[in-house]
């Protein structure tokens, strides 16, 4: 009897490289005992036959011959990729006898009604759809910097053993900052933009944060009784995520509460305007008729019940400007992304972080400037869990320098940067030749003096080759910024 031992991280090239050298070797099924770790160990402590063992892809004891290349098909090893993070104890066992078998029957993977394809077909799409729900269920709470980049940390309760291969997931949505994502079975730190693995500890105490009360405003805002399906909703969220999930403790009020309140709308429904007429109604209501908010906190009080364009329907809120209001500067930019959007604040996401970065290395201060944007609202398109940014178009940019036009005045600074054409476009009524424009000094209506410079998302969208120039005239134009304010002062 062989015994292979398969490390916890890195298990799938472990199992690959045993089976293949089993293959070739010619040891059939029967005389192989699989385990991961030391937990699946013990499952077989009684049963092993501890005669031949092999740690990962090395025999003990006996060496290993020189394996024969085999070759199997390409369908197989993208199984084997999803079944080896299932919790099955047999799952190596199982693909090691489809492997085996294929040998003689290379079409049995197409071979539906085959029991053993079934039975794996089945596990990898298990292993699939909780990968899945870990991609849409993991929260973060913030914890807060240490050092530069922010760091969060997430418990996570997964039903296979999924961290390690969802892990390159999380490293590319959230790779702007630390997060370490603790599970039963093991823990995920990645800092510095390197993924470590180490053993699962006791579920640690995470603080609560903001950002939980924002899910579950969120949560509130998307929930439509009148659409309500509970089967439906509970098999896409289902019941044994909710214990880590802030806006799940909604649920039960809002089930309960949703016939009582789908029977209100209907009943609403018929005294309702149309929605063109209501919206046009809020534009007659809302701009120059409105009354002129006074002071940051009544500014920002306005921008909440904002209905002067459709772009509040879909954001989480409205992100408003921030800064000291006897700032020098005042930063403007297009509007805020999906990060600032859950935050309430601008320029917190990656187009955030690189613009701190140069800024510091051009010498300009962003604590001492008003930061804000052109637009308030995030303007995007839902694809599958993502938000992808949508420009804003003429008419949003229009309404919305109503409220850049009150920052503005609240803050009378010496001078604005624009980054961006639509910051260009609210600032100077022209969007045209950005690129021409950039680094020059232009007046705003009320002749407040304007700075050109591109956006520092644009940077982050090029191709490594064209960053470093780009970014070089990036940092000449905000070190220009700093220097007219030096000068001004
Ligand atoms: N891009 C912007 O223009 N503004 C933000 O606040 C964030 C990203």
């Amino acid at each position: 009897m062989r015994r292979v031992a398969l490390p916890e991280i890195g298990t799938f090239e472990a199992w690959r490289a045993a089976a293949r050298d089993l293959l070739a070797e010619g040891v059939p099924p029967e005389q192989v005992l699989w385990h991961r770790g030391a937990a699946e160990a013990d499952l077989f402590a009684v049963a092993g036959d501890p005669e031949q063992a092999l740690s990962g892809d090395h025999f003990g004891g006996t060496p290993v011959p020189p394996a024969k290349a085999v070759t199997v098909p390409k369908g197989f090893v993208q199984l084997a990729r999803m079944v080896v993070w299932h919790r099955d104890p047999e799952r190596f066992a199982r693909l090691y006898a489809l492997l085996w078998a294929l040998r003689d029957s290379r079409g049995l993977l197409e071979d539906r009604g085959d029991p053993r394809v079934d039975r794996l077909n089945r596990m990898a799409k298990e292993v699939g759809r909780d990968k899945h729900k870990m991609t849409a269920f993991v929260r973060f709470r913030d914890l807060g910097h240490d050092g530069p980049r922010r760091r969060f940390a997430a418990w996570f309760e997964p039903t296979h053993l999924i961290l390690e291969p969802t892990a390159p997931f999380f490293e590319k949505r959230f790779g702007d900052m630390d997060w370490s994502i603790f599970t039963p079975d093991l823990t995920a730190h990645f800092v510095d933009g390197q993924t470590r693995f180490e053993p699962a500890v006791a579920r640690p105490d995470l603080p609560q944060d903001a950002a939980e009360e924002l899910w579950r405003t969120y949560f509130r805002n998307i929930f439509n009784p009148a659409r309500l399906k509970v089967k439906a909703m509970q098999a896409e969220m289902p019941r044994k995520y909710w214990r880590n999930m802030p806006e799940a403790e909604l649920i039960p009020e809002l089930i309960a509460t949703a016939q009582s309140r789908a029977r209100a709308m209907a009943e609403a429904a018929p005294t309702l305007a149309p929605a063109r007429a209501a919206r046009i109604g809020a534009r007659l209501r809302a701009p120059e008729a409105a009354e002129v908010p006074q002071g940051l906190d009544a500014l920002k009080a306005g921008l909440a019940g904002c209905r002067r364009c459709p772009l509040w329907e879909n954001a989480t809120q409205p992100v408003p400007g921030e800064g000291p209001l006897d700032a020098p500067l005042m930063i403007v930019g297009e509007q805020p992304g999906d990060h600032e959007d859950l935050a309430g604040r601008p320029f917190v996401g990656p187009a955030g972080q690189l613009f701190d970065v140069v800024a510091a290395r051009a010498g300009l201060r962003r604590d001492r400037a008003f930061v804000t944007n052109a637009v308030k609202h995030f303007k995007f398109t839902p694809r599958g869990k993502r938000r992808l940014h949508q420009a804003p178009n003429g008419g949003e940019i229009r309404h919305c320098r109503w409220w850049l036009d009150l920052e503005r005045e609240m803050v009378k600074p010496r001078l604005i940067l624009a980054m961006g054409a639509t910051a260009l476009e609210s600032l100077t009524g022209d969007r045209r030749d950005l690129m021409k424009r950039r680094g020059r000094l232009e007046a705003a209506e009320d002749g407040t003096p304007v700075l050109i410079t591109m956006h520092p998302s644009y940077l982050l969208r090029l191709p490594p080759s064209e960053r470093p120039q780009a970014e070089a005239a990036f940092e000449a134009d905000l070190r220009q910024a700093a220097g007219i304010i030096a000068a001004a002062a």
